[in-house]
Order: C-alpha cells, then structure tokens, then sequence
C-alpha cells in the first residue's frame, strides 16, 4: 500500500526545523559524552548489576509469561496465548513502508534518512516474525477505528517522539490529521485531530515521567523529584484515554535524585558530596509513581484508561561515536548473534516488571484501567542498521568523508524499525478490544 497524496500536508513543520543544524532540547549534543561517561564507569564498578545476576554472559532467558502472563484458565477466549512477539526473528520483506521521507511531512529533521543522503534502502524491507505467530501488518484505518472518539498522548522523550511520528505518518497514509498545537521549544508539546474518527494524538515532552529540572547552563545535572510525577502530562490525564511511555536514554545522564526533601543520591557526580546510586533503581521508580499517579487519578473518577509502556532502546554505537560509521552495519543481527544483557536488559526489565505490579494494582478499577509493556528492546537491539548515524545531518559526507562526524545510533531513521513498535501496539490494542467485546 502506497502513501495517498498528502499535500497541503498540515503535519509540515516549520520550514525553519529544517534547516536548524543544533536543536536546543535535542540530546545528541550531549549523547556521545554521556555514553563515553556511562560505559567508562560501567566497567569500572557501581552501576554493573550485582554479581550473580549477569554471571559471565551468560544468556539471560526471561520467560514469556513475564509479558504475557497466562490468563484465567477455563476461560474460554483466553486458553488461547496471546502472540508472544518479543522472540522472533527480523525476516526479508517486500512491501514498500507505507510513508516516506517526503509524504510525511512531521519527521523531524534528523530522522529523516533518505532525504539526508543515506544511500542504502535494505533496512526499509524488514518484517518481525515472532516465533509463533505473525504479526498483522499495520492498518491506519483499522487503529484509527480502535481508538474512535479517543485521545492517544506519548509521554516521554526523544524515543517517544521518535514512536509518534512514526504512528502519525502511518496514519497519513490513511488520513490527513490537524495540527490543533504545537508549543514549546522544538515542538515538544503537539496535538493534532483526525476528523474522521475523532481522534486525537499528542505528545508530551517529559524524559524523566517524574517532576525533574533538565540540566542547564551552569549546572551539569539533571535534578529528579522521583516522587513527584510530572505534571506538564499528568496534569492533562483527565483528557487522556489511551497513553504511551516511553523513557530511557535521559536517565544516563549525570543527575541528582531527590525524594520528599531529601537527596536520595546522584549518578555521576564526582564534583558533588552524594552518594553514587546509578540509575537503575530510580528508572523503576520512575515508572512506579508514573503508573501510580495514573492509576490513582484515572481510577478516582471511575475513568478508563489504556497505558502502553516502551521498553528500553538499546543503541548502536560501535567504535568511536564520531567516526564516520558508528553504527555502520546495514544488515539486522541473527537472533542467534547477540542476547539481549547488562544495561539494555536491566533497563527493559524494570519496565516490564513494574508494568506487571502496575496490573495487580489497576486490578481493583475492574478493567477500566489496562496496563501493557511494550517489550520491544530485544527487537530493537537486533536492528543496529535502522539508525541514522551521520545521516542524523544533511548530507554528511557531501565534502568528502570527514574524520569526526556526528552519529546517531540512538533514534531510528523514519520510515524504519520504529515503525514495528506501532504495529505491535495495534495488536494489543487489537487484544484489549477483542476482550471487552467478550465482557472480560
Ligand atoms: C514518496 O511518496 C509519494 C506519495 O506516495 C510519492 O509521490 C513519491 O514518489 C515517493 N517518493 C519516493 C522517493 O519514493
Ligand atoms: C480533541 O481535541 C479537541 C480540541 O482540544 C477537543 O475539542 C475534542 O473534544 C478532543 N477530542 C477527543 C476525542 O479527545
Ligand atoms: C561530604 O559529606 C560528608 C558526609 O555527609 C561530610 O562529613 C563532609 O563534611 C561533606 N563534605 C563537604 C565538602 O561538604
């Protein structure tokens, strides 16, 4: 299916994004300092997960129960198990993406590959094959239909953008939304409006989920209030019927961790007298009192509520990050080439696992609020060729090929492997439909 004609295309930004060469929120500045940061103090101590956990790479095999935990037996509908779309395989496909980088105009500059001069077109022709069952291809029309007379919020940061623009373009092709707003430095606060079926999609900018002060001039670290959920989203949860979370690679970064009015500790903060804790314990807890607030606020109204978490996006960065390919590979892994380990699982697990205590207490509103993991990290850490590497800039190499480039192996190229991550989000949608058309 070929992308309909899209102009005027209200999703354009403006023309200035396009030419922006440093965007003032955007984290790439930053990005390769921090990886170098965390993977120096990785293998040294502290943030490595605690002996035992991880012995010597050994394969780390997560049941599939922990995303899909076995529903009621004797229930009929529900003997049958769900997809387990988290094992599979990436296999040869041939059908074109259903956008591309000049009929969607919302894709930020920096993702868009093709119109920077990424010369390969291999990564576009890519379908995820869970083991055991397939996954439908996505249908606009049919996930407009889902979300009828809804309104849909990615919550986040930079990946969630990354994820919604993707879903928007997808839809594109379908139907053309209304922008009803775009606030904030670079865009980070957006609605648009599907006429046709009442819909409304936002984004909310918010890499912590939790209250937080992003680093800024004359002060190198992020300060977090890890029990105070974030109210610039929030605040909006009255309005919203269906969100995606979807956080991570911020929490890498040099930070300092509060708790009511006490510091609870910092990562990375040798010039500061606190107590290094990493990041790992505070990542779960941000989803903890994200989920919490949700649940608290949605459920005290009696409202619905759908919440998708985003797993943990690995990176891709090989060598050094300001060579010309930091993320050079064009082929995805095997399955059998790389196990899912250290950081990436930790980070995934503390979302899938704080999504499976976020259900027991969602239990209580009988159904009205469904929580979900998006479990994507194994299959994003098996796609080290859908990045934008140099490509993140116009043209990179138009002057013959630098010896220090920017790379991205962070966010995925748009139309790419991101684009999965919606289908994926279909199907549970698909699932949560299929069950309470049972009564369930
Ligand atoms: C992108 O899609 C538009 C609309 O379908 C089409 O006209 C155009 O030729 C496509 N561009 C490329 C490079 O395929
Ligand atoms: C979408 O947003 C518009 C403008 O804020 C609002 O009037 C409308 O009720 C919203 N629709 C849904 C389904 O949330
Ligand atoms: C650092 O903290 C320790 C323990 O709280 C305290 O004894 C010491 O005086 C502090 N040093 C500075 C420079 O604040």
């Amino acid at each position: 299916m070929k992308m309909g004609n899209c102009s005027p295309n209200p999703l354009k930004e403006k023309p200035q994004f396009l030419f922006r060469k440093v965007l003032p929120k955007s984290f790439y500045a930053v990005l390769p300092i921090a990886l170098f940061l965390l993977y120096f103090y990785y293998s040294s101590h502290l943030t490595r997960p605690p002996a035992g956990e991880f012995p010597n790479n050994t394969p780390v095999f997560i049941p599939s129960s922990v995303s899909s935990p076995p529903r009621h037996k004797g229930d009929r509908k529900f003997n049958e198990t769900p997809c387990d779309y988290t094992n599979g395989k990436w296999v040869p496909d041939t059908l074109d993406p259903l956008y591309n980088d000049t009929s969607c105009g919302t894709i930020k500059e920096g993702r868009n590959c093709r119109s920077h001069g990424r010369p390969d077109v291999g990564y576009l022709y890519w379908r995820w094959k869970p083991r055991k069952c397939e996954l439908p291809r996505f249908n606009p029309s049919a996930f407009l239909a889902f979300l009828g007379n809804k309104h849909l919020a990615f919550v986040g940061d930079s990946m969630a953008r990354n994820q919604l623009e993707s879903l928007l373009c997808m839809l594109a092709s379908f139907a053309s939304p209304t922008l009803l707003y775009s606030n904030g430095d670079d865009s980070e606060f957006r609605r648009w409006h599907f006429p046709s079926h009442n819909v409304n999609i936002s984004v909310y900018w918010s890499p912590f989920l939790v209250k937080g002060i992003e680093k800024h001039e004359g002060y190198n670290y992020n300060q977090l209030y890890m029990d105070f959920v974030d109210e610039r989203w929030a605040s909006d949860l009255g309005l919203i019927d269906m969100v995606v979370l979807s956080i991570g690679h911020w929490y890498l970064h040099p930070a300092v961790y509060f708790e009511g009015d006490r510091v609870l500790g910092c990562h990375f903060c040798p010039s500061l007298n606190h107590t290094e804790i990493g990041f790992y314990g505070v990542f779960r807890k941000a989803f903890r009192t994200a989920l919490e607030a949700t649940i608290q606020r949605k459920g005290a109204n009696g409202n619905d509520i759908d919440v998708v978490v985003t797993t943990f996006s690995p990176h891709h960065f090989e060598g050094e990050w300001d060579k010309a390919g930091a993320c050079p590979k064009i082929l995805p892994y095997e399955e059998a080439e790389r196990v899912l380990e250290g950081m990436d699982e930790e980070m995934r697990r503390s979302g899938v696992e704080e999504v499976e205590e976020a259900k027991l207490s969602a239990k209580q509103h009988r159904g009205k609020i469904r929580i979900a993991a998006l479990d994507v990290t194994k299959l994003a850490m098996l796609r080290p060729d859908g990045h934008p590497g140099p490509y993140m800039h116009r043209f990179p190499f138009s002057n013959g090929v630098q010896d220090r480039v920017q790379n991205d192996c962070v966010h995925w190229c748009l139309p790419g492997p991101i684009d999965t991550w919606n289908e994926i989000m279909m199907d549970i949608m698909k699932g949560w439909r299929d069950q309470s058309k049972d009564g369930g």
